[in-house]
Order: structure tokens, then C-alpha cells, then sequence
């Protein structure tokens, strides 16, 4: 570990260097959200702010290595087009000489004010910056770290990230940790004034003896970058469409508390708890996986907006060696912004925020056609690397669905999102599976190929929306409100086909696919805006 204080700012040539390179790769994303090169992680600060949506990121702006973050920061009025702000946070001396890790923005008053997670060594504390009016410079508080050590006779695995709301005239906070032969938690404390807390008790507690590392719901033994929040009930909270009842939705609506499982330094995947958060405890109704992606949309953060929407955004990490992402000089994307809202089952509905439908150019559609017995239907006309397909899918009972995206004229390249009905025809929050194969995506063999998967609810007329955003080596799938985020590297430049086949009898009641706009003018950005 290094607390190197003289690390030079990459002078212009080598800072040109990274930037130029990134914007070189082919794998870089052209409408997600991406740093200007280096590395970034988490979405951290999600705010909407006066107006202005505020997006500050885990970043390293000296190369795609994670080391020394800052908080590199971004702005926007629509959430998909950004203008790169100055860094907000860097790493000095102090409590966060190794690194200004994860946190949030508040509103004190009209002064914004970061809680973050300075760290120093291997450790992480609470720490506190304040604001100029236009959120471009930062001053952090002389009194950091504002939590001088985790709770006291606890034994806890980590200790770190924030989410941070006023109730009645008091600060609450939930700091992310885990207490070590127990399971992963979410600790809560109080103050008056962002700055003296006083711990109150463990908000919740998981259990990591319940399954283990190979489970999808394992909960783990620390918690990432909690963040609590409530969502209003559906429309119909009594009953779901497929006429089950409605799981903790409720007139008042239902608390959800978010996480990302962790254990021993390995990321595992964002779940969420839905329930009833009330005095000082979260009672839990059910655990359901947040994205079927796992480790690739990790650590979400998400924010109410002016519009009183919940809007979510993801880490998508890297699936490729650590060679590639050196020479490549750039390293992590953020998910498009989500709108999340709580389904009739019970369960989160994720979809992008209409926003993302105004980079849609070039149209081609498809449909009402049927597919039976190993059919293609004809979309010849549709190919690309930046595409947001969007299909309404008729499935038979057993049928499977085969759209294929980044294949290249021969198949030797090519990545498959399947959704297969159940054979039995029952509907339910199972009534089928998503499922993405990358076996085929690369033929770079060091790329990670591990197929991901998950339940997606159909009812009884078989319906399924689908939605496919292909973003280069990003990808986001969208699924009866369910989400799967991935990352694929094809290695030819004719990896641009897209098709669509069926085993069993599929009905394509209607396929759009649009190219999308580039947010980035493909100019090298400034490290340091
Ligand atoms: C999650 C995380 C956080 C931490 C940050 C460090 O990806 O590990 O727990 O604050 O990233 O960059």
C-alpha cells in the first residue's frame, strides 16, 4: 500500500497518452458514461440538483489501475449527455491520503455537502466536504474523519460507504460493513449536523452461514454502498398481473434497501432486501437479486429527482485480463440511468429512463411475424455496435428465444440473449429465464465468457418485452422489468450482426431497432477538467 504523496500529475504528453489512447479502443463505449481514461468505478454524489443532475465516480485519472480514487465528476440536464467537471476530490494528506472512497451528496441547508469514505492504509472513516454554490470546488472538513472507528466491540470485515437522509430534524446514516462471523450489515447512526455522530444500533444484519459464495443471493460478509429508500406503491398493489398476491407492496409503499455483496476482497453481486424500515430497524420481507449481471452492475447508487422518480446507476466492471486494460488506458462504465419503481409482485421494475430514447437515430423495424423450428426472421438490415433493441416477444409454452447481437457474418463471434418460457406454461415471477451465452462473444481466450442468467416473470399469454442495448463492450438487457448488465469483447469489426431465431414457436409481435447517437465527440477529454 502507498501513501505517496509525490505522484506527479501526468505531464501533457503522458496525459495525452491515456486519453488518446482510450478514445482509440474499439471497446469503449460511445452513449454510456464513461471517464475521460484511467480508471473508474462507483457512481457516487447522484443528485439533481437544482436542476442539473450531478454524477461524481470513483476515479483514478493516472491509469486503469484501481489506486489513490478521487471523485471525478460529471454533469447533466437530460442524464444522457455530460459535461465533464473539475475533480471534486483528491486524495491528501490526512484520513484520505490512500483514497476518497464511495459516499453521497446532502443538502445542509443549501450547502452541498459530501459524506464520503476516506481512506488511509487499510482503513476506511466517515468523512465530510462542503461545496461552493456550483458544486465545483470542495473543501473537506479540518474534523475528518467525522466517525473516529467503527462501532466499538464489534468485530467488523469493513467498514465504508454512506447513504445519508434527514428525518424530522435529524441526520441519519447507514454505513456499509459486516460483523465478522455473522454476515454483511448496514450500521446506523444520527446526527445534527453531518459532523458528531453517535452509533444507534445495527440497522440490519445478514446472515453469511445461509449459502455461500456459490450462490447468487449469497448476502455475503460485508455490505457495499448501501443505500436505502422508499418507492410508492403500484398502481395495483392488490395483485400482480398473473394474479399472484402482491409480496410487501403496500398502500404506504415499500422500503428497499440496496447492496452489493462482498466477501474477502471479491465482488459479488447487488441484491436487494424489500420491507419496512421503521424506528431503528429494517425489517425484512424478501431478498431478490438487483441485476443479473453480478459483478458487472455493481455498487448502484440512486437518487430521487425533481420528478420524484428513482433513478439508479451501476458500476459495469471490466471482463477482460488486466494486459488489455492497461493498453487500452481506460477502465469501467457506468450503466445508463435506470428508472426503478416497485412491481405489482413486489419486486423492483428496472427499465433506462425514457431519456436514453432520445439518442435513437436510424430506425429499422420487424414483425408481426412467427418463428418456428430454427427460423431466422429477416433483419438483415439491422447491424451495429451502438443499438437499442426493443422486441415484444409471444412465447409457447417451452419455446426459447435466440437474439444474437456482436456476431459476425460467420458465427464465429457472437453473443446470445435467450429467454426460454417454462415448459409447463405456468405463469408466475418465474414463468421463464433470461439467460445470456458468451461462449462465443470473443475470440480472445482471455476474455471472461460466463454465462449469466436469471428468472424473468411471464404470464399466462406468454408476453415478454425485451430490450437490448449494445454499447461496444457494453451491454444492458432488459427483460419484463428485470436487468442483466454485461460486458462482451469481440475482436473482429464485423462483429455487427443481429438475429433472431426460435426453438419451438415464437411469435415476434413487433421488433424496433434504432442506432444510437454518440454522447462523445471521440476527441480526447482532459484527465483534469
Ligand atoms: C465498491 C467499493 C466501495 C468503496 C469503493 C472504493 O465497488 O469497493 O465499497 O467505497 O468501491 O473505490
Amino acid at each position: 500500500m502507498t501513501g505517496d504523496l509525490t505522484l506527479p500529475r501526468a505531464t501533457g504528453a503522458a496525459r495525452e497518452d491515456l486519453a488518446t489512447r482510450a478514445e482509440r479502443d474499439p471497446q469503449r463505449p460511445r452513449f454510456h458514461f464513461v471517464s475521460p481514461a484511467g480508471w473508474l468505478n462507483d457512481p457516487n454524489g447522484l443528485s439533481h440538483w437544482k436542476g442539473v443532475y450531478h454524477l461524481f465516480y470513483q476515479y483514478n485519472p493516472y491509469g486503469p489501475v484501481h489506486h489513490r480514487i478521487h471523485w471525478g465528476h460529471a454533469t447533466s440536464t437530460d442524464l444522457v449527455t455530460w459535461t465533464d467537471e473539475p475533480v471534486a476530490l483528491v486524495p491528501s494528506e490526512g484520513p484520505d491520503v490512500d483514497g476518497c472512497w464511495s459516499g453521497v451528496l446532502v443538502d445542509d441547508g443549501g450547502v452541498p455537502t459530501l459524506v464520503y469514505s476516506g481512506r488511509h492504509g487499510e482503513r476506511e472513516l466517515p468523512c465530510v466536504a462542503t461545496g461552493s454554490p456550483d458544486l465545483r470546488s470542495w473543501e473537506k472538513h479540518p474534523g475528518n474523519p467525522v466517525v473516529a472507528a467503527p462501532p466499538e466491540g464489534v468485530e467488523v470485515t469493513a467498514f465504508r460507504d454512506h447513504c445519508v437522509w434527514r428525518e424530522g430534524g435529524t441526520w441519519r446514516q447507514l454505513v456499509g460493513s459486516g460483523v465478522r462471523g455473522v454476515g454483511g450489515a448496514a450500521f446506523l447512526y444520527e446526527s445534527a449536523d453531518l459532523r458528531s455522530w453517535r452509533y444507534v444500533g445495527p440497522l440490519l444484519t445478514g446472515d453469511a452461514g445461509r449459502g455461500g459464495p456459490g450462490d447468487l443471493d449469497w448476502t455475503g460478509t460485508m455490505w457495499e454502498c448501501v443505500d436505502l429508500f422508499r418507492l410508492p406503491a403500484p398502481a395495483d398493489p392488490a395483485h400482480a398481473a398473473d394474479g399472484t398476491p402482491a409480496g410487501s407492496a403496500t398502500a404506504e409503499g415499500t422500503d428497499v434497501l440496496v447492496f452489493s455483496a462482498w466477501d474477502e476482497g471479491v465482488t459479488h453481486h447487488p441484491l436487494y432486501w424489500t420491507g419496512r424500515y421503521a424506528g431503528d430497524t429494517f425489517t425484512p420481507t424478501a431478498l431478490h437479486r438487483l441485476d443479473y449481471g453480478q459483478r458487472y452492475f455493481y455498487a448502484p447508487q440512486s437518487t430521487r429527482d425533481a420528478h420524484g422518480r428513482r433513478v439508479m446507476f451501476g458500476w459495469l466492471q471490466e471482463g477482460r485480463g488486466e494486459a488489455a486494460t492497461a493498453e487500452a488506458g481506460w477502465c469501467g462504465v457506468m450503466s445508463l440511468p435506470r428508472l426503478v419503481t416497485m412491481g405489482t409482485d413486489g419486486r423492483l421494475a428496472q427499465r433506462p429512463v425514457p431519456e436514453v430514447d432520445r439518442l435513437r437515430r436510424e430506425h429499422a423495424a420487424a414483425g408481426p411475424l412467427t418463428l418456428g423450428g430454427g427460423e431466422h426472421a429477416p433483419l438483415d438490415d439491422v447491424r451495429g455496435d451502438q443499438l437499442d433493441l426493443v422486441t415484444t416477444l409471444r412465447l409457447e409454452p417451452g419455446a426459447t428465444a435466440r437474439l444474437t447481437v456482436r456476431a459476425t457474418p460467420d458465427g464465429a463471434e457472437r453473443t446470445v440473449v435467450e429467454i426460454e418460457r417454462r415448459a409447463d406454461g405456468t405463469p408466475g415471477a418465474d414463468g421463464g429465464t433470461l439467460r445470456l451465452r458468451r461462449e462465443h462473444s470473443s475470440l480472445d481466450p482471455t476474455v471472461d465468457t460466463d454465462p449469466r442468467h436469471g428468472p424473468v416473470p411471464i404470464g399466462a399469454d406468454g408476453v415478454v418485452e425485451l430490450r437490448v442495448l449494445v454499447d461496444h463492450s457494453a451491454l444492458e438487457i432488459f427483460a419484463g422489468g428485470r436487468a442483466l448488465a454485461a460486458r462482451v469483447y469481440p475482436t473482429r469489426a464485423d462483429a455487427l450482426g443481429v438475429g433472431l431465431t426460435a426453438t419451438g414457436t415464437l411469435r415476434v409481435e413487433r421488433f424496433d431497432a434504432w442506432r444510437m447517437a454518440d454522447v462523445w465527440t471521440g476527441a480526447p477529454r482532459p484527465l483534469w477538467p
